[in-house]
């Protein structure tokens, strides 16, 4: 009877910076738990403060006075436990990050552009003063990757992690891919049903996507590695043509995010990929993302499921939460922080080693192929397969693929190339994935 009371007595207050997209999904989500909440965490999470910039937006749907826009109204406030930052953007929400937890309040964020470039910091901070500081949602949304890899996965030694973790740029790839779209057609019909913004950059470029990468491999290798250290490359060259012949070769092209343990250091990349049809990521489709990685105990292992989206995104930004409740009752919070105990070096990108597929025009005379053997030769670039395509006049269409080589060495063959006279257009390039056996 006294423990029934005490557990509806039990309730931990917490703040939401941000009703956006992400606020909304967490704030529908700890409504419709409450009554759960007891016998799932002992405990019921309570909305005490909203932080916006614009209250009268809000004020139809959040009672008034849990609306402020006064951050120092919430960092007061010493009821509040738990802040959820799902503002977005670098600044104020670091700040604000840092004065919480100087202030001892344990933290959710969905932030990826914060984590990528100051989450070793924020971690360092939330260290110092005790607190939790989880952050599920920063990567693939409501598709959980960071507790798996911190703790079910800990065991293992992971060599490889890689992932479709961009929903915009996947459901750009899926349409040009089924349905034969070229890529502004694809972008735009993403843009008018709004999984891609007005300016698209960040999503079609790779950035979004390397922001992502940057927080996986720190955590899978233990290594601390920032957004600035990865190579990134988009999509919007990628054509209706080039994924023509991929299919044509057994491929899929995606724009993965590649994070790789080797021996001389850790390769991080994001670009398009043409990856074998038969591997697991060659199905995902849309907008859905998912992670797939190698440990050596437990061989492969993916992650599927939606990377963006409101209820998505507020599922693991509420597990995050509830976690922080129960370490707070058990009087065990601050247990799970920054992984990186070591500083395993990261490969420049022209030291990265892969296959490619070139797909170029030249002119249909004699002694042509042999001349570019010899310049792919002399930088120790082997040719693996080799397709004359289509034929027009005195040019000829050929789709070149080679076996791996360092990126430095086949950009120098190709800089030789370019400038060819026979070589009337360098089409595309595109690195295609193969597992190491
Ligand atoms: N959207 C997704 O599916 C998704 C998925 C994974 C991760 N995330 C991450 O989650 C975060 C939030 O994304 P979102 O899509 O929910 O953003 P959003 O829809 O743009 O909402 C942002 C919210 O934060 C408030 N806000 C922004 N700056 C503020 C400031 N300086 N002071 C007070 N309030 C401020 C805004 O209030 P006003 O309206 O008053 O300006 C708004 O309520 C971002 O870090 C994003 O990268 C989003």
């Amino acid at each position: 009877m006294q423990e029934d009371q005490d557990m509806a007595e039990c309730i931990k207050k917490v703040a939401l910076l941000g009703m956006g997209t992400v606020g909304s999904g967490v704030y529908e989500i700890l409504q419709k738990q409450r009554d759960h909440m007891p016998d799932k965490i002992g405990c019921v999470l309570e909305v005490a403060k909203v932080l916006v910039r614009n209250k009268a937006k809000y004020a139809d749907r959040i009672a008034p006075e849990l609306l402020t826009d006064q951050w120092q109204e919430v960092l007061s406030d010493d009821s509040i436990e738990i802040v959820v930052e799902v503002m977005g953007g670098i600044e104020p929400a670091r700040t604000y990050i840092k004065e919480a937890l100087a202030k001892g309040k344990h933290i959710v964020t969905a932030n990826k552009d914060l984590m990528a470039t100051h989450g070793h910091e924020l971690l360092e901070d939330a260290k110092k003063y005790g607190c939790d500081l989880l952050f599920e949602a920063a990567v693939a949304g409501g598709v959980p990757i960071i507790r798996p890899m911190k703790q079910c996965l800990l065991g293992n030694d992971i060599t490889e992690v890689m992932g479709i973790i961009n929903g915009t740029t996947n459901f750009i790839l899926t349409k040009m891919s089924e349905e034969g779209m070229d890529f502004d057609e694809a972008l735009k019909l993403a843009q008018d049903l709004g999984y891609a913004e007005a300016d698209p950059t960040a999503d079609v470029e790779g950035h979004d996507a390397g922001r992502k990468l940057a927080i996986m491999a720190s955590i899978a290798f233990h290594t601390p590695v920032i957004f600035q250290d990865v190579y990134t490359e988009g999509i919007s060259k990628i054509t209706a043509k080039d994924i023509r012949y991929a299919h044509e070769l057994g491929y899929e092209i995606k724009l993965l995010g590649i994070a790789k343990r080797t021996t001389e250091g850790i390769e991080v990349r994001v670009h398009p990929t043409m990856i074998p049809s038969d591997h697991p990521l060659s199905a995902i489709k849309d907008s859905f993302n998912a992670v797939f990685l190698h440990g050596d105990a437990v061989d492969d292992v993916m992650f599927y499921g939606r990377g963006a989206g409101s209820l998505p995104t507020g599922s693991a930004v509420v597990g995050d939460l509830m976690d922080i409740a129960r370490n707070m009752q058990y009087h065990c919070t601050g247990r799970i922080g920054c992984s990186c105990f070591q500083q395993v070096p990261i490969k420049q990108m022209a030291d990265t080693k892969t296959s490619y597929f070139i797909r170029m025009k030249l002119e249909d005379r004699a002694g042509t192929l042999a001349a570019l053997a010899g310049v792919f030769g002399s930088n120790n670039v082997s040719i693996s397969m080799l397709v004359q395509k289509a034929k027009e006049d005195d040019t000829a269409e050929v789709v070149i693929v080679t076996y791996d080589v360092a990126e430095k060495q086949f950009m120098d063959s190709m800089t030789v190339i370019s400038t060819m006279s026979m070589v009337k257009k360098v089409s595309s390039i595109i690195r295609v994935y193969h597992k190491e056996v």
